[in-house]
């Protein structure tokens, strides 16, 4: 557990974005790679993350298989090919064939016999499904139980477990998108009035706007993850000796902030964080009654795919459910991880946009980001089990020996 001196002695730190923090992410961990609808049994299906090229394909038995893209003959793309024989993957090239192992066992027109043949081998990454979702395993060592690694949200089966689901690829180191999550940053880069808040009280509009946060404090830190709160919010208006101003300043509907606290939300929140990350790379917030979940995989230095859940309570009846359908499509899909994500968040840390190649000045607001990339990330399985970040294979994995 984090103490508060701890805590105040990580401020004023001069750290970098990737002291501790591999850019192409830890290696380590399960990550969700592809949705297994989208895996026939015809067409491979190639998918780029933690700086590697994969292909998947069913396998023999049915499961989806993952191997490193390249060809081990001479480096084409497995995923251009086509699967010639049930369960199996031809390259697109020369034709060898190769099953869901990555052995190769079959070279088509060389020969039926051709001795290259237990040569030729693609590295293949375990795979497990789970929920309609294929994880990947792309450590060096062997891989823990999926369970490990799944946010626990998953199994709670009063929860609406992957119901609310968002994949999308974001231009953005994974690390920026991680750091969101206990950063606070929403106090002013999501500051604005926003049109769709208007309809509904549990956002801004009705709420009295936030002055300062007084900081960032840890409220609770475990082995893989590390839970902060502000320290302490002051509402109103504060005067800013040194810029000669006041901030925010009085807008018309900041009046309406009474009207807050005859309409509290007073349901019992389910989840006892405020804002949460956890490693290898998921961030959460609690929204009203609902934790917003993000799980970021690592696609080149500059490419995330982003996957966002949405969790809450799974509806009673069934006009609770078409209204918590109507709410997320129609509502909170747009206003949080459309308009507020993807157009206000990225818009600013977006490749180009935020140098995260200079050291940067952490301050009292950044207590969680110096613990995540100083002390967290120091406790990632792949410091445990190899001592350092683990490292993307080179371009081909040819095992010819
Ligand atoms: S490069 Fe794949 S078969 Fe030759
Ligand atoms: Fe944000």
């Amino acid at each position: 557990m984090a103490t508060t001196e701890e805590s105040l002695e990580l401020e004023k730190v001069r750290m970098g974005a990737f002291e501790f923090t591999p850019k192409l992410g830890f290696r380590e961990y399960w990550y969700p790679g592809l949705e297994a609808k989208r895996v026939g049994k015809k067409k491979p299906v190639h998918v780029e993350m933690l700086g590697e090229d994969l292909v998947f394909f069913r396998d023999k038995d049915g499961k989806i298989a993952a191997l490193s893209d390249w060809c081990p003959h001479r480096g084409a793309r497995l995923s251009l090919g086509v699967s010639e024989f049930p369960g199996t993957i031809t390259c697109p090239y020369h034709g060898y064939t190769f099953d869901g192992k990555g052995q190769c066992v079959a070279g088509i027109i060389d020969s039926p016999e051709s001795p290259i043949i237990p040569y030729l081998h693609s590295r293949s990454y375990p795979t497990e499904e789970r929920y309609g979702i294929v994880f990947v395993w792309m450590g060096k060592t062997d891989p823990v139980p999926l369970d490990e690694d799944m946010p626990e949200e998953f199994s709670d089966s009063t929860l609406t477990g992957r119901r609310y689901m968002r994949t999308k690829m974001w231009e953005t180191n994974w690390t920026e998108p991680m750091a969101q999550g206990i950063d606070f940053h929403e106090f002013y880069l999501h500051r604005q009035l926003n049109f769709w808040r208007l309809f509904h009280w549990r956002l801004p509009f009705f709420r009295p706007r936030l002055a300062y946060t007084g900081g960032v404090k840890i409220v609770e830190d475990g082995e893989n993850y590390v839970n902060c709160k502000i320290t302490e919010p002051q509402y109103g208006t504060a005067y800013h000796p040194g810029a000669g101003g006041a901030w925010p300043k009085h807008t018309w509907w900041r009046k309406l902030a009474p009207i807050a606290k005859i309409k509290a939300y007073r349901g019992k929140p389910w989840v006892t964080y405020d804002h949460n990350i956890q490693l290898p790379s998921i961030i959460r917030t609690t929204l009203g009654a609902s934790v917003h979940m993000r799980w970021q995989v690592p696609i080149t230095e500059d490419e995330s795919r982003v996957w966002t859940f949405t969790f809450v309570r799974k509806p009673k009846t069934i006009f609770g459910d078409i209204y918590q359908r109507i709410w997320y499509y129609l509502w909170r899909k747009w206003d949080i991880i459309v308009f507020t994500n993807e157009l206000e968040d990225l818009v600013v840390f977006k490749k180009d946009r935020l140098n995260l190649d200079t050291p940067h000045m952490l301050g009292p607001m950044d207590v969680g980001l110096a613990y995540f990339r100083r002390r967290l990330a120091r406790r990632a399985r792949d410091y445990q089990r190899l001592g350092a970040p683990g490292e993307p294979e080179a371009r081909t994995t040819s095992n010819v020996n």
